[in-house]
């Protein structure tokens, strides 16, 4: 069941996130795909990550109470491989692949990204290996233009549209 619940995720068209932290318990990322809306009833808007317990990022999300989910575009599939280590770069020197800032919360900011979330973390819980935390954004950055990168087929893709 496992190999085909694996390749039937395998067929959905997921975005790219780099989710940072800063903060006491110190800087720290990881690559995911699983970021989505939760709410926006909320008092503020509310998103929700899934990251894996023995991630150092999820340890340190849990510490510093904050995140942000950078969302990737398609020319930032080599922040992705180093974030998800698939180079020779380990703790915090992942940052030296890519150009950072800050703002609301302190947490990395992907300078180029199609959209950086500033979350407060609210709400988290362990679900079997992940750990979900569910933030509530505090601040919003967008880019104007670019393509999404994405995660399908185990492979990265850019989006065609079908109506211009
Ligand atoms: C496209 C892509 C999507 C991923 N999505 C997730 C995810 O949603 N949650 C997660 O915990 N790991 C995800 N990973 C795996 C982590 O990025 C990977 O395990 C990473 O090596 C963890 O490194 P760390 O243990 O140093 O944090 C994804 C990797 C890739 C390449």
């Amino acid at each position: 069941m496992n190999d085909a619940f694996l390749e039937g995720m395998s067929r959905a068209a997921n975005s790219v996130c780099v989710v940072t932290t800063d903060g006491p318990a110190g800087r720290a990322g990881v690559t995911i795909s699983a970021m989505t809306s939760v709410s926006v009833d909320t008092p503020k808007p509310t998103l929700l990550v899934c990251i894996h317990t023995l991630s150092p990022a999820c340890t340190a999300i849990l510490a510093n109470g904050v995140f942000c989910a950078n969302l990737l575009g398609s020319d930032q599939a080599h922040v992705s491989n180093c974030f998800a280590g698939r180079t020779d770069a380990t703790g915090i020197d992942k940052f030296t692949c890519a150009d950072w800032t800050t703002n609301h919360t302190g947490a990395p900011m992907l300078l180029g990204a199609l959209a950086q979330f500033e979350c407060r973390v609210v709400h988290e819980n362990i679900f079997g290996s992940h750990r979900m935390f569910v933030g509530e954004v505090e601040g919003v950055s967008t880019k104007p233009i670019g393509d999404p990168l994405l995660y399908f087929g185990r492979d990265y893709a850019v989006p065609t549209r079908l109506t211009s």
